[in-house]
């Protein structure tokens, strides 16, 4: 008698809000999944979904993809189980927390949301929903990086991780006119990295901010930022956004230092550990069936919502990366060094604020700290 098969569990039926370009890009991910289907696009401008699901989806499948302006009405339609937003920051709040007290787990683009205040608010009305909210920082999501930390684990684990990332792109809209494109934009990626590579909740955050004489962002293009995790430990990230010439790649160049030697990754190829007497050994090549960027981070969460994990980024864990970028913003208008805990408290007042004018969830009213509530909720 041959062993009963474990049946695959059925997709999850999810609706793509926000039709922008990266919304074209999760689109065709759920289109590439197994784990997941199409049921609905949803975009606040009238029209703009039906000419995402005309772009993207094959004719053949259109006619299963409802679309329209109200998440919740075009999921209620279209029978789906969960939400995937990704619409501007400013959005991410109200579409998050309406489809949460909707009964829809969501899957967030970054960053959580538009403010820290925002972000703690959401993970306040997931605890009272009760209702999954995860948030897809995509590029933790690379098989050199988690290589990257293996080797470093190897050699006795990070104890200076050190990124440099310079590029020269001619984006136009909204970056050109941020106060702190670099930092708010990008660097979030590279913070959030460094999380994946030191095993402790970041304690300070310490950086400066200037634009080059002839850079073509109104805001500052270039940054050195120092994020303290306690105990020694400590991320420096150095970086420009109109730095043409000797480009680094775009998850940038990683040096990390332990105690037995030192981990190099150029961000796109697999890492290299230098040990202490000089022996170089190359780090694993990804395995086929690895899973990258969006896709990793949507099979995650269909696996958590077929009664699997915990993703790794539950909002209450990605918001310490939100935190770092805004104490990474305080301290380059301040000139001071900035403690997460004050951050996140100040943080939390506002989120309590927010709620009781909303008036949908208490539940940040039982957080004793900013800090405290993202580490048991
Ligand atoms: N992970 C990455 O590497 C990466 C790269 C680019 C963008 N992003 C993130 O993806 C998100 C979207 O970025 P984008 O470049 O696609 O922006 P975009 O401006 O191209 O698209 C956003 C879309 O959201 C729609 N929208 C705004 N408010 C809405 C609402 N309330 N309800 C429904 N739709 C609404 C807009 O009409 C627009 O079509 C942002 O959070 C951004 O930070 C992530």
């Amino acid at each position: 008698m041959s062993a009963p098969s474990r049946a695959t569990p059925d997709p999850v039926r999810v609706v793509v809000v926000g039709a922008g370009g990266m919304g074209r890009a999760w689109i065709g991910t759920v289109l590439d999944s197994e784990a997941a289907h199409l049921v609905g696009v949803v975009d606040v401008i009238d029209g703009a979904a039906a000419r995402a699901v005309e772009e993207v989806v094959p004719e053949a499948l259109r006619p299963g993809v409802r679309t329209g302006t109200d998440t919740v009405e075009v999921a209620r339609v279209a029978g789906a189980e969960a939400v995937i937003d990704v619409t501007v920051p400013a959005a991410h709040h109200a579409v998050t927390a309406d489809a949460l007290h909707a009964g829809l787990p969501v899957l967030g683009e970054k960053p959580c949301a538009a403010t820290l205040a925002e972000a703690i608010s959401l993970a306040g009305h997931s605890e009272s929903t009760g209702t999954l909210f995860m948030v897809s920082q995509s590029r933790r999501n690379n098989p050199h990086l988690q290589e990257t930390r293996r080797l470093a684990d190897e050699l006795g684990g990070a104890g200076i991780v050190d990124t440099r990332f310079y590029k020269a792109p001619r984006f136009g809209g909204f970056r050109d006119e941020m106060e702190h494109p670099l930092i708010v934009d990008m660097a979030i990626h590279a913070f959030d990295a460094g999380r994946v590579l030191v095993d402790a909740d970041p304690i300070s955050v310490t950086a400066a901010s200037s634009n080059p004489p002839w850079s073509w962002y109104a805001g500052d293009a270039a940054a050195t930022v120092r994020i303290d995790y306690g105990g020694g430990v400590v991320h420096t990230f150095s970086g420009s956004w109109c730095s043409p010439g000797r480009e680094t790649s775009w998850n940038g160049e990683w040096m990390i230092s332990c105690q037995g030697g030192t981990v190099h990754w150029d961000g796109e190829t697999p890492p290299t550990a230098q040990h202490a007497d000089g022996e170089t050994l190359r780090g694993r090549d990804p395995e086929p069936g690895d899973r990258w960027e969006l896709a990793a981070s949507l099979a995650e969460f269909c696996t958590a919502l077929r009664g699997g994990e915990r993703p790794r980024t539950e909002v209450h864990q990605n918001v310490w990366t939100q935190a770092i970028v805004e104490a990474a913003v305080c301290s380059a208008e301040t000139g001071r060094r900035v403690e997460l805990a004050a951050v996140l408290d100040e943080a939390l007042a506002d989120a309590r604020r927010l709620d009781a004018a909303d008036g949908r969830s208490a539940a940040l009213t039982a957080w004793k700290t900013g800090a405290s509530g993202l580490r048991t909720g």
